[in-house]
């Protein structure tokens, strides 16, 4: 028999169960602090989540820990150069999040009161989205905003049993999420919400014994927990083509180019190359004329919509060489480059 719990009992049991678990976070503060009356930065808290979205927390801690040591509040980051932040963003990926993350922190730089407390006035902010709103709104100022991520969705189709497929159901979840959020702690409520999700009700094998809202779950009672939410199939994702030149002087140096902001890695340091098309590239030009090498095992990697083979171009160059494209870069660091890049620096390492 299924326990008859309300939106706000369901809340309570939650929150009483994420002061015994909650995950420590070094965004998050502790709930002794919090009890003294403590509140999380609006700074730390809008760069954790705007990390967070489509990146798991185990890879993003020690992307806040250098970003926060580097510019611990949101003026140091307005000031600092493009460059420095897309080398330290380098390896995150969905790199148009770092670009719309400094245009924020410039724009709230220049507001007088920093942050905006509310949900409307986040939203007005360049790169900030609704979930990112609701969250920082919710966590950083206590706003009874709806937060909604995967880990919210998967929690709340099961709750209720929704069986429309994803991404239709995304209205229904969300006002499903609203009849659960309380007008106090609505942020715990939802770090509780993402930290059930992401620990006890997973995607696959959930821990339904000792979830603190079993007898309240209809998925459970019915046996479905596992199977939701329901998703549409997923489409093959195609391949795609690629050849990149890879040339180091003599002093060690590297030629590199700054990729244009819009479009797939912007703004990202990478190797000179052909565009990546659906059939390997049949032309090639090179940037300099060189004494190319051509390893025979090519580099993949996997974006969001595509596999990506590139094929590697390799070669030593004089002091002299006047490229058509890139500039040399001295001391490279390959932790500054996008991951796909870094594979090619790598695998071509071996050809020097
Ligand atoms: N995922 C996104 N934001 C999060 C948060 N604040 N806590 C846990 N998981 C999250």
């Amino acid at each position: 028999m299924r326990d008859n719990l309300t939106g706000p009992d369901m809340s309570a049991r939650l929150l009483a169960w994420y002061d015994r678990s909650a995950r420590a976070m070094p965004w998050r503060i502790g709930p002794q602090d919090r009890a003294a009356g403590e509140r999380a930065d609006p700074y730390r808290v809008w760069l954790s989540e705007v990390m967070l979205q489509q990146t798991t927390v185990a890879a993003v801690r020690a992307y806040f820990e250098r970003f926060t040591a580097r510019w611990p509040t949101v003026a140091d980051l307005a000031a600092a150069p493009d460059a420095d932040v897309m080398a330290e963003w380098a390896g995150l990926g969905y790199y148009a999040r770092a670009r719309n993350l400094l245009k924020c922190a410039r724009a709230v730089t220049a507001l007088p009161g920093g942050f905006p407390d509310t949900e409307d006035g986040l939203r007005a902010l360049p790169g900030i989205g609704p979930y990112t709103a609701a969250a920082v709104a919710a966590i950083a100022f206590d706003r009874p905003a709806v937060v909604v991520d995967g880990n919210v969705e998967r929690v709340v189709s099961r709750l209720f049993a929704v069986e429309t497929p994803l991404p239709k159901a995304k209205p229904a979840l969300t006002a499903l999420a609203a009849t659960l959020t309380p007008q106090a702690r609505p942020g715990d409520h939802a770090q509780a919400m993402m930290d059930l999700g992401a620990t006890i009700c997973t995607p696959r094998k959930p821990a339904c014994g000792i979830c603190p809202l079993m007898g309240a779950c209809a998925a459970q009672a019915k046996g479905i927990a596992a199977d939701l939410p329901r998703k549409l199939a997923k489409t093959e994702k195609p391949t795609r083509h690629g050849i990149a030149y890879l040339a180091r002087r003599s002093d060690g140096a590297w030629l590199l180019e700054r990729r244009p902001d819009r479009g797939l890695l912007g703004g990202m340091l990478g190797w000179p190359g052909s565009d990546w098309t659906a059939t390997p590239t049949p032309t090639e030009a090179p940037p300099l004329s060189a004494d190319w090498q051509r390893p025979n095992t090519p580099v993949r990697h996997t974006f969001t919509h595509f596999h990506l083979i590139l094929t590697l171009r390799v070669a030593t160059v004089g002091m002299e060489a006047q490229p058509a494209t890139g500039t040399f870069v001295a001391d490279l660091d390959p932790g500054d480059l996008p991951t796909v890049m870094r594979k090619c620096h790598d695998s071509a390492l071996a050809h020097f």
